[in-house]
């Protein structure tokens, strides 16, 4: 683990305003959200340069009084609003919560799939189950219920998914079909971009997803439309109970945000599974975000933020990797790490990786 500088010289007085953020932090994701979904920061937005008076707020929002001014004090006191000489305007703080794609899919997610579920977090860290899925329903993993979660819930989900692994996708196909691999093994295929990517990328290859039967409906639908039926194949499978039936072999097993759904075991289980069913020569791909390999601080925060979506709400067991563990899991099980390319979409690791 990175050491963190910034809070050992602190001062008392500032500590202890860290302290009170901490505190309040759900007020103050609350309002954010508030002023976001209510138009407030998006009206503040244009005026950047002189800013508007409350009335002028008042004029151009159906707010009461009461409504907006608790809105404008706990927003200038987070920071994502200026006051200056009677006049309101946005902040560079809050210019990211109200154009920033990326920490929109992050509030979504924070919103709609873990807030309510969050409150279980601790007897989730003891039990080493996801009690914050409660919430949704009854089941191990939140994988198993995905598709049956709240319509607003899966979407939240889904756009978080899809938004980091989808900037990574085109910036990796040079690299894992270098070899011109024939068959590729999609394992965690999820809805199916990366599988479209590839049979849009190289026509001579095919593509099977592996992942739970009822993400595979999702998938299959995405494939309806267009004519792959002879390249694309489906493999219904639950990776905690490994009884895969197929002769088929490989060139290469892609894993894309998939390991971390796993727990130490779990995943080295899985690696034993890729080196059964690889052709000789073949390759490894997995694609995590690790912890330890951002360029940002911000990064490395919500990374290990996100990580208790795991224990609260996913299963209870996994997080995101410290890239050296996860290297000494692809080793234990049989590989070795051939190429890391960091900064792959922005905060992806690709470890490219061939049997030992
Ligand atoms: C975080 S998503 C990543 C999806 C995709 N690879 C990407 O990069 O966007 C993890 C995927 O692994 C699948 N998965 C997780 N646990 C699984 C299990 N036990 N068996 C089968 N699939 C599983 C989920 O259904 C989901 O599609």
């Amino acid at each position: 683990m990175k050491k963190n500088d910034k809070y050992s010289n602190m001062s008392v007085i500032e500590a202890q305003y860290e302290a009170q953020k901490i505190a309040f932090a759900p007020f103050v994701f609350q309002v954010s959200k508030a002023l976001r979904d209510l138009k407030v920061l998006e009206i503040l937005n244009p005026a950047l340069d002189k800013g508007l008076t409350f009335q002028e707020l008042m004029d151009k929002l159906s707010l009461s009084e009461y409504s907006l001014s608790v809105m404008l004090e706990a927003g200038v006191s987070i920071g994502l609003i200026l006051f200056e000489d009677d006049h309101y305007s946005l902040s560079k703080v809050g210019y990211f919560i109200n154009s920033d794609e990326m920490t929109k899919v992050n509030m979504n997610f924070t919103q709609d799939v873990c807030y309510e579920g969050l409150k279980n977090l601790e007897s989730s860290i003891v039990s080493e189950r996801p009690s914050g899925l409660d919430f949704f329903g009854k089941w191990n993993t939140i994988y198993e219920g995905l598709t049956t979660l709240p319509k607003e819930t899966q979407k939240s989900w889904y756009e978080f998914d899809h938004y980091y692994s989808d900037l990574a996708f085109d910036e990796i196909l040079p690299i894992v079909f270098k070899n011109n691999p024939l068959k590729i093994f999609d394992f965690g295929g999820n809805t199916g971009r990366f599988a479209k990517k590839c049979l849009n990328y190289a026509n001579n290859s095919s593509v099977t997803i592996f992942d739970h039967i009822s993400q595979l409906e999702k998938a299959k639908k995405n494939f309806a439309a267009d004519d792959y039926s002879d390249k694309i194949n489906f493999m219904g499978i639950d990776f905690l109970d490994i009884k895969l039936k197929t002769d088929e072999r490989a060139d290469v097993v892609w894993m894309s945000q998939f390991l971390d759904c796993f727990s130490k075991d779990q995943v080295k289980d899985i690696l034993g599974l890729a080196k059964d069913i690889l052709n000789p020569g073949g390759e490894i791909f997995i694609m995590e975000t690790c912890i330890d390999r951002q360029a940002y601080e911000a990064a490395s925060f919500s990374l290990a933020q996100t990580s208790l979506y795991f224990t609260c709400m996913a299963n209870g067991n996994s997080k995101m990797f410290q890239s050296d563990k996860l290297i000494s899991y692809i080793e234990e099980s049989g590989f070795e790490v051939t190429k890391i390319d960091d900064g792959v979409g922005g905060f992806h690791s690709l470890f490219s990786c061939k049997m030992k």
